[in-house]
């Protein structure tokens, strides 16, 4: 790829709290389509912003994901899905590898979750009070919580679970050195070795949850081994990873702006969707950017001719924030109206869980919110910890606290 002199560093630093990215707000403004280097692997790349932009990058086949064995610019030192992923696998035979799980998270079977999902919440808001009235909201419900679900999705034993959340939060970092570069594929490792091992369990008795369809497509010759391994690696470690950071960011957001409290405390059954909406839309998730896609010719993108062979990313975070679609993007409102937020991604390789996040926000926040009436910060927001070096951003823990005459 040919270098300019023009393309900007983008060298992702933590931001305080939930604040925006300043470096894509500047690219939003005044560079939609610009070229950029990063932190690490060698060369130039383009990074896309604008959500009419990002939506092209994201849907338009020649731009794609079979960017395996190149030398990509990137935000961290070790390469993080696993080889066979379903991240590089561009269509039709990517939906050969998605519609084997697809009919575990369609609205209809995450509807029937809910239920289940309400009596996870219930126990754990039950050990809540008797563990407070002060106590961190991370560690005692929001984790547990998103841990569960996705535990109970795959059909990961409860025992297991915790390994899901020590390997996602080894490998999902920027790691700062080659130790920790290394101790984070050693996590990746871990969690396909044990994969594996549970598919043989399933392979011999065989329950209704997702690795059993998993193993069952396997043996049908609909996909292979590696497959199975890759794909249950990103599942196990996103579905814990993004929500339980996400919900914990919603809550940060809900107790530091108390008028959005009140408002979904008053009409909890209505507000909820539109409320998880906006603050999916609202919520900088993600530091920096996730996998790029290549040219497989050259594509006129916002204006700018970006040649064949190049290496592109775009930021859901950014054109979420992009206020041709969002009038004062940085205000939360519930009411909002517009096109739906990118924050699941956009096209073929959009999550693979949205249902089932905005299901685990849904009942954890109104859940939270009718049980908790007095709930507030047991600290000062500036005295909040956030994690650092993380790819997405979430505080440490959520200090809480709520007089214990007013749990319902
Ligand atoms: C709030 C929670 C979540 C957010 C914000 C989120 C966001 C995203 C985004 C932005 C992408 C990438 C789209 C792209 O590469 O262009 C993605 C991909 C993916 N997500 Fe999620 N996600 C969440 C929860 C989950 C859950 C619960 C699961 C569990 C099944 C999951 C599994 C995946 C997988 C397997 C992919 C790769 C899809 C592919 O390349 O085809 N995510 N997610």
């Amino acid at each position: 790829m040919s270098q300019t002199d023009d393309a900007r560093i983008y060298d992702v630093h933590d931001l305080p709290g939930l604040a925006f990215d300043p470096f894509l707000w500047e690219s939003l403004s005044n560079a939609p389509v610009s070229r950029i280097r990063l932190p690490h692997g060698t060369g130039e790349c383009w990074l896309v912003t604008r959500h009419e932009d990002v939506r092209l990058v994201t849907s338009d086949p020649r731009f794609s994901r079979d960017i395996l064995g190149r030398s990509v610019p990137k935000m961290t030192r070790h390469f993080i899905p696993l080889d066979r992923a379903v991240s590089f696998v561009d269509p039709p035979d990517h939906a050969r590898v998605r519609s084997v799980v697809a009919p575990h998270f369609t609205k209809r079977s995450i509807d029937q979750r809910r239920r289940r999902a309400h009596l996870v919440m219930e126990g754990l808001c039950r050990d809540l009070e008797a563990a407070g009235p002060r106590a961190d909201l991370v560690s005692r419900v929001i984790s547990p919580f998103a841990l569960a679900m996705i535990g109970e999705v795959i059909g990961v034993p409860a025992e297991d679970r915790p390994r899901i959340r020590d390997w996602a939060q080894t490998l999902l970092t920027r790691a700062r050195d080659d130790a920790q570069a290394l101790r984070a594929e050693d996590a990746k490792q871990a969690a396909r070795s044990y994969f594996r091992e549970l598919a043989g369990r399933r392979r011999v008795r065989p329950r209704q949850d997702v690795m059993s369809a998993m193993v069952a497509a396997v043996d049908a010759g609909r996909i292979d081994e590696e497959e199975l391994l890759a794909l249950a690696t990103l599942m196990g470690l996103n579905g814990w990873h993004a929500v339980c950071n996400n919900t914990a960011n919603m809550m940060y957001v809900l107790l530091t702006q108390p008028h959005l409290m009140e408002r979904l405390r008053g009409e909890p059954g209505d507000l909820i969707g539109p409320a998880v909406s906006e603050l999916l839309r609202w919520i900088p998730h993600k530091h920096g950017v996730g996998q790029p896609r290549i040219t497989t010719e050259a594509v006129e993108v916002g204006g700018v001719l970006i040649p064949e062979g190049e290496l592109v990313y775009v930021s859901y975070v950014a054109a979420n924030w992009d206020e041709a679609v969002y009038p004062d993007p940085g205000r939360i409102d519930f009411e909002r109206q517009g096109p739906p937020h990118l924050a699941f991604g956009f096209g073929p390789h959009s999550c693979v869980g949205p249902l089932l996040a905005r299901m685990e926000a849904e009942v954890l926040l109104s859940t939270l919110v009718g049980r908790f009436p007095s709930m507030r910060l047991a600290v000062s927001p500036e005295d909040m910890k956030w994690q650092t070096d993380v790819l997405i951003r979430g505080p440490v823990d959520l200090p809480v606290t709520w007089s214990s005459t007013t749990v319902e």
